[in-house]
């Protein structure tokens, strides 16, 4: 039974950054669906069952628009900024689907795969520069971040000549500790794109933006705000999600060493591996939408103009589709994990992410046979559960 009268506050942070919070541990008892209050006293549906999250997912009657009144605000940094303009992510059908279709070509599989070659580069340059400093090093500031998000620069047409800049912003966009931290980190990200966009106007390059500066007059989509709505969430999306599953997902693996031996020996398991860690890790834990209709589901009724959330770790540890769901087991089949969503926000940059972890991954203990924490584990800071999940720091040595 679903307890109406005793809302759990979310967000939560972990425990441990690989577990979801202890605090949702009632949660689960409780699936597939709770009630949730939000930072400002305000409540919400906690979605926490698989089969409820993946039916809800593919609802239309959910909008992902944020403008609309109601829909759930988890942090007052959220709330501050919900009404600028988010592409894809911020926006329903039709234009969801208009928005999508300029850039899913170049996310395809077949797109990831010609990638390999040049992300295996990236990847090598910033394991000799890091070997060539260390040991010890911080493998965020040195690895983990700058593989995501040079891969993404040289996809997007954006020099990354100017990362120190916008990986500033982008961590005070998603982790500012004040609303205006987050707006002006905000406005300068614009501004900046707006630049770029308009220098791609006189000066063309061969970059994704650059495509869509060039091709938009004629496919009549995106105006100037759009396009840099557009880079925005490229940008952002594109580098620091897969920062922070190379962080944790090494965090992870050198807290299970009879994992990580097995994936040594034998390469081919990555794919799975990768997969598994996706759903282990649940880094982006609490998707948001807004119901516009009701909708009856698993036995209650979700009415219109209440906020959803969905509990990405939950839902990814439920234990009728993943059996001994906390255990990290390359065995399983992990696919049906919506740690990259569902439905038609499912994340447009997925294969690109997995060609990169399983690169990263790889690469990074081939090379270092040795790695280890430089540090006891309990004391390596990771982040609260109010942002995108992984490692503030990762000291390690080898
Ligand atoms: C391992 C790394 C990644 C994770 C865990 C991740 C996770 C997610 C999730 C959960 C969503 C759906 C959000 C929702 O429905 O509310 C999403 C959407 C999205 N992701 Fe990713 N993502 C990753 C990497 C990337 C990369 C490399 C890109 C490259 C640009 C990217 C771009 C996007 C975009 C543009 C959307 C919005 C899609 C839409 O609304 O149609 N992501 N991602």
């Amino acid at each position: 039974m679903t307890d109406t009268t005793a809302p759990v506050a979310f967000p939560q942070s972990r425990t441990c950054p690989y577990h979801p919070p202890a605090a949702y541990d009632a949660l689960r008892a409780e699936r597939p669906l709770t009630r949730i209050t939000l930072f400002d006293g305000s409540e919400a549906w906690l979605v926490t069952g698989h089969a409820t999250a993946r039916a809800l997912l593919a609802d239309p009657r959910l909008s992902s628009n944020r403008d609309r009144p109601g829909f759930p605000a988890p942090t007052q940094r959220f709330a501050g900024i919900r009404n600028r303009r988010t592409a894809l992510l911020g926006v329903d059908d039709p234009e969801h689907r208009a928005q999508r279709r300029m850039v899913v070509g170049d996310f395809t599989l077949k797109r990831a795969v010609e990638l390999r070659p040049r992300i295996q580069q990236i990847v090598d340059e910033r394991l000799d520069a890091m070997i060539a400093e260390g040991p010890p090093a911080d493998l965020v500031s040195a690895f983990a971040l700058p593989v995501p998000s040079m891969v993404i620069c040289a996809l997007l047409g954006v020099p990354y000549t100017d990362h120190d800049f916008f990986e500033a912003q982008s961590r005070r966009l998603l982790r500012g500790p004040e609303t205006a931290d987050v707006l002006d980190a905000r406005d300068r990200l614009e501004t900046y794109f707006g630049e770029l966009i308009d220098r791609k106007r006189q000066d063309p390059g061969t970059g994704l933006l650059d495509d869509l500066v060039h091709r938009q007059p004629r496919a009549g989509g995106l105006d100037r705000e759009g396009l840099i709505a557009m880079a925005l969430i490229l940008l952002v999306a594109g580098h620091e999600t897969t920062a922070n599953m190379i962080s944790l997902g090494t965090f992870t693996l050198l807290q299970h060493p009879e994992r990580l031996a097995e994936l040594r020996a034998d390469p081919r398991l990555l794919p799975a591996a990768v997969e598994e860690l996706m759903r282990m890790l649940s880094i982006a834990d609490g998707m948001l939408r807004l119901a516009v209709e009701d909708i009856e589901v698993a036995g209650t009724t979700i009415r219109e103009g209440e906020g959803v959330v969905f509990a990405t770790s939950v839902i990814n540890r439920d234990e009728t589709v993943y059996p001994e769901p906390d255990r990290l087991d390359w065995s399983r089949p992990a696919r049906h994990h919506v740690a990259f969503g569902f439905g038609i926000h499912q994340c447009l940059g997925q294969n690109l992410a997995r060609a990169e972890l399983e690169i990263a991954l790889h690469s990074l203990f081939d090379r270092l046979p040795t790695l280890r924490l430089a540090a006891p584990a309990e004391e390596i800071p990771f982040k609260p559960g109010d942002t995108i999940q992984g490692m503030i720091e990762l000291p390690v040595t080898w």
